[in-house]
C-alpha cells in the first residue's frame, strides 16, 4: 500500500544548484524503502523534504507534491508541528538531550502535555523493549542518557521517536557512527518495526542497501535513476549506472 506518493518533485538550493530534478517516487506502508547512491545524489534532501526540514535549510524553490494522508505536505497550509509527528527523522548520529534515559522517551509527550506517571512509564518499558534496549538499562532508566554507549543511544534515540507512534521514520544513515554489533541491532530492530510503522533508510553503503530494502530507490546526481523491490534491483539492476553502482565500480 503507498504510504507517501512523490509526484514530479523538484528542489532548488540557493546556490543555484538543483538536488532533486523531477522525482516520482512511491514510499510503500509498512516495508523498508531505501534511498541509496553516491554522496550528492539529493537522498538527505529528500527525507528533509519529507517531514518539511528543508524550510530551515537554504532552499529557493521547491516544486511538485508530495502526497501524504490525501495532502500535499508541501502546502503552505500544512501543519508542520504536526506532520513532524507522524513522519519522525532519526539522525546519523545519536543525540540525546542532556536528561536521564527516562526523560528522553517522555520528553515529547510531557511537552504535549501527558503528566500521567503510570502511563508514561508504560510507554517507557514499551518503547524501550521496541528498541531491545529494556534489559540493558531498565535498572537506570535515571541515569544521564549520555552514559550509554553510542549504539545504545542510537536506540534510545528511536525509542523516543516511537514514543510518538509516528507513521513514517526517517533515517539518515542511522549506523554510520556505529560498530557492527550495534549496526546488526538497529538493522533487525527496524526490519521488526516495519509491522506497526513506514520506515525510510538512507543506509550508510551498499551493503546495508542491499540487507534492508523491501523498495530501494537508486539516486545520481538529482535524478532518480531507478526504483523498485529490493530484491530485484540489487539482482538485477535495469539501468547501467545502477549497475555499475551496485557492482562497486564507482561512488
Ligand atoms: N543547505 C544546502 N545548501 C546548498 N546546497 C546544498 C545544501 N544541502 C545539500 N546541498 C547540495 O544538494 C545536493 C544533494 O545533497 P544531499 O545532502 O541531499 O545528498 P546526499 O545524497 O544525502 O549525499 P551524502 O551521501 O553525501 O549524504 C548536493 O549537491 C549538495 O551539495
Ligand atoms: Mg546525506
Amino acid at each position: 500500500m503507498e504510504k507517501i506518493v512523490i509526484e514530479h518533485l523538484n528542489v532548488r538550493y540557493s546556490d543555484g544548484a538543483e538536488s532533486l530534478k523531477d522525482i516520482n517516487l512511491v514510499i510503500q506502508a509498512n516495508a523498508v524503502n531505501v534511498l541509496f547512491g553516491p554522496a550528492g545524489g539529493g537522498k538527505s534532501t529528500l527525507l528533509r523534504v519529507l517531514n518539511r526540514l528543508n524550510d530551515l535549510a537554504d532552499v529557493d524553490e521547491i516544486s511538485g507534491k508530495v502526497l501524504f494522508n490525501g495532502a500535499n505536505i508541501l502546502d503552505a497550509s500544512v501543519n508542520v508541528i504536526e506532520l513532524r509527528r507522524k513522519v519522525c527523522m532519526v539522525f546519523s548520529r545519536p543525540i540525546p538531550l542532556p536528561l536521564t534515559i527516562y526523560e528522553n522517551i517522555t520528553y515529547g509527550l510531557s511537552v504535549a502535555g501527558e503528566r500521567r506517571k503510570a502511563h508514561l512509564d508504560q510507554v517507557v518499558e514499551k518503547v524501550l523493549r521496541q528498541v531491545a534496549l529494556w534489559d540493558e538499562v531498565y535498572d537506570r532508566l535515571n541515569d544521564p542518557a549520555i552514559a550509554l554507549s553510542g549504539g545504545q543511544q542510537q536506540r534510545l534515540c528511536i525509542a523516543r521517536v516511537l514514543a510518538l507512534e509516528p507513521e513514517v521514520i526517517l533515517l539518515d544513515e542511522p549506523t554510520s557512527a556505529l560498530d557492527p554489533v550495534s549496526t546488526a541491532k538497529i538493522e533487525s530492530l527496524l526490519g521488526e518495526l516495519i509491522e506497526n510503522f513506514t520506515v525510510v533508510l538512507v543506509p550508510h553503503n551498499t551493503q546495508q542497501a542491499a540487507r534492508m530494502s523491501d523498495y530501494a530507490a537508486f539516486f545520481l546526481q538529482g535524478e532518480l535513476i531507478e526504483y523498485g523491490e529490493g530484491s530485484k534491483l540489487f539482482l538485477n539492476p535495469q539501468d547501467p549506472r545502477t549497475q555499475d553502482y551496485v557492482a562497486g565500480r564507482f561512488g
